[in-house]
């Protein structure tokens, strides 16, 4: 019942007819010239109430473009608000025709794909006003990955405002709602439907060229995969991608990698579909793993079809996940990584992996070269995956990373070669935390410690400082002090040996003070104490905000196969 009302008035709000919704008005200015809807399925399923012209645009569906998300959201709403039937393969369907007829170039996509990736980033959009107004609610990539005509912002706006009637005191109105709209001052909402249907027009050049050329990628075949998880570090191995019979956009994947630093290998299968010839939604589960160990795969296809790269995450709020590259497998070798990747002078036959693919079989240090200074005494092993090295740094090399050619492949500053560790960077600089186990999801936070150095200048944070990468350190916790006689580090939840969060229950707590929620501001402090003679202590910092659960979930982004 209350659905109904809600709807009604977004109907009212949004100039749409209750029953139909009804067309743009002109479609003779050039913004306004909406796609035409060819798709049976969509137009039997919708034409309902999106009624098609006798040009074969649809009221409202003609006029957005949008990822897939994008669409998904949209037909979530159709079936929760207005009840429309679809089973999933139904609604799969018409979220990949819409994809790849009314989507986003992969240029239009760049820069916003943090929202897709999940990341937790504090991105600030460069429109002020905009940015103020349409983030408020909600990231403001879920507006960046939208195009529509200037009606459409207009009825996406009036929508909000009539589901969401708190809108205009939050954001969209000055001093919230008033009795008339002839205020000398345009609203904050009109400046941003001004600027984003400026910025965020229906026709762009990106998108006649790409839909011009676009095509299903065939990414069929063996992929160089590679990419690091925090927490975990560096890992290498391949993808497998075999078309999904019928289809030409859909694929099952097998992945195989190997984490340099401990040695574990994971076997993942996978399914994906890839919308608009460059976007991968795709969802896999580790062989012999449970349900919960299932990662949602969100990766771009750069144009040309020879590599990929993006994330794959899991986690009551997406917060675990990697960052994946994926390069087409070709027969020349290929170096991916160095571990470790820093080695301080004065080093005697450390052992050093070089991870790759299709490497030459070696078993002398002929043609492995990491530049003056280094020399590799021995190989201990040879793979087509992995060499395994003894490695010598002189007292008096010069400090830097190097570039490190093997027969004819090479890697661009694939080992730094260090005198001291002079800091501990600890990453993320700030993080966020969740509260939760109770009612709901916890959100755990992830720090690593990356050793620094000054690096020739002898000088923090200037150009030249060398990232030595992971470094050993002790974790713990500390007073961020904003309050007097703060206690968040006794309720906010524990820190593990290896920089883990782990937040403490949602709700309230008898045992504190007030009745308050777990919740305060904390400092995660990471102490390495190098092995050099006389070195002291060092120690980094991150701010952790360890804050509620999302209690409001408008979550958009499930698509996936
Ligand atoms: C029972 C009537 C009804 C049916 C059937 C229906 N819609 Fe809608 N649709 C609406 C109404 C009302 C609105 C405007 C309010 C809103 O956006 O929620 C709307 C708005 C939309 C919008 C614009 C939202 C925005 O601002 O981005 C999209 C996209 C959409 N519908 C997609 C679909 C698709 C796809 C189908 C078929 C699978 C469908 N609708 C079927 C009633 C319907
Ligand atoms: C008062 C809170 C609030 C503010 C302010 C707000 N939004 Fe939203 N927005 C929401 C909610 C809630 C949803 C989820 C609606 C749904 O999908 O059911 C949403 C969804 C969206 C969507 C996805 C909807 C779709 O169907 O594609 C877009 C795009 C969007 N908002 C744009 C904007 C823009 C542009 C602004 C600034 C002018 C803005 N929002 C400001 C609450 C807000």
């Amino acid at each position: 019942m209350r659905v109904r009302k809600i709807l009604t008035t977004a109907v009212i709000w949004s100039g749409a007819l209750a029953g139909a919704v009804q067309a743009q008005g002109s479609s003779t200015a050039p913004d306004t010239g909406g796609f035409v809807v060819r798709d049976p399925l969509v137009l039997r399923k919708c034409g309902g109430c999106h009624k098609a012209d006798s040009t074969g645009r649809v009221a409202r569906l003609s006029w957005i473009r949008k990822a897939p998300e994008g669409w998904e959201t949209s037909i979530r709403r159709m079936a929760s608000l207005n009840g429309v039937k679809l089973d999933p393969t139904e609604a799969r369907a018409i979220v990949k025709y819409f994809a790849n007829t009314q989507g986003l170039a992969p240029g239009e996509v760049k820069p916003a794909r943090f929202e897709t990736e999940r990341r937790l980033i504090d991105y600030t959009y460069t429109d002020g006003p905009t940015d103020r107004t349409c983030r408020a609610c909600h990231s403001v990539g879920r507006v960046l990955l939208q195009r529509r005509t200037r009606a459409e912002w207009e009825l996406l706006i009036a929508t909000h405002r009539g589901y969401y009637p708190n809108s205009d005191f939050q954001a969209f109105r000055r001093g919230g709602p008033s009795p008339r709209d002839s205020a000398p001052a345009p609203h904050p909402m009109d400046q941003a439907i001004a600027h984003l249907s400026r910025a965020f027009p229906l026709h762009t050049t990106e998108w006649t060229a790409w839909s011009a050329t676009m095509r299903p990628a065939p990414l069929e075949g063996t992929w160089i995969l590679s990419g690091t998880e925090p927490g975990r570090g560096a890992f290498y191995g391949k993808l497998v991608a075999t078309k999904v019979p019928g289809t030409d956009d859909e694929f099952t994947t097998r992945a195989t990698y190997r984490y340099a630093r401990d040695g574990r290998t994971v076997t993942r299968d996978g399914r994906s579909i890839v919308y608009t010839g460059h976007q991968w939604r795709g969802r896999s589960t580790p062989v012999g793993g449970t349900a919960d160990s299932a990662w949602r795969e969100v990766v771009s296809v750069e144009p040309g079809w020879q590599e990929m790269s993006g994330r794959w995450f899991r986690g009551g709020y997406d917060e675990f996940g990697m960052d994946v590259t994926m390069r087409r497998s070709v027969a020349n070798a290929v170096v991916l990584g160095v571990e470790p990747k820093a080695l301080r002078a004065g080093t005697k036959d450390a052992d050093v992996t070089v991870f790759g693919a299709n490497l030459p079989r070696l078993t002398t240090p002929a043609g492995i070269d990491f530049g003056p200074g280094v020399t590799v005494s021995r190989v201990v092993r040879s793979t087509p995956d992995e060499l395994v090295l003894k490695v010598s740094v002189d007292d008096a090399v010069r400090a830097g990373a190097r570039d490190l050619f093997v027969s004819g492949a090479s890697m661009r500053g694939a080992l730094v070669a260090y005198r001291t560790v002079d800091r501990v960077r600890v990453t993320p600089a700030w993080g966020m935390a969740r509260a939760g186990g109770v009612r709901f999801p916890k959100q755990f936070a992830q720090f690593e410690a990356i050793g620094m150095s000054n690096g020739p200048d002898g000088k923090a944070e200037t150009a030249d400082d060398l990232d030595l990468g992971v470094v050993p350190v002790t974790w713990g916790l500390e007073e961020y002090g904003v309050t007097y006689k703060d206690d968040d580090i006794t309720y906010v939840g524990t820190l593990s040996q290896t920089g883990f969060f782990t937040p403490n229950l949602d709700g309230p707590n008898p045992q504190r003070k007030g009745n308050r929620n777990n919740i305060g501001d904390v400092w995660v402090v990471a102490t390495h104490t190098p092995t050099t003679p006389g070195a002291r202590a060092l120690k980094g910092r991150a701010h952790l905000i360890v804050t509620v659960p999302l209690y409001m979930r408008w979550e958009p982004t499930r698509t996936a196969p």
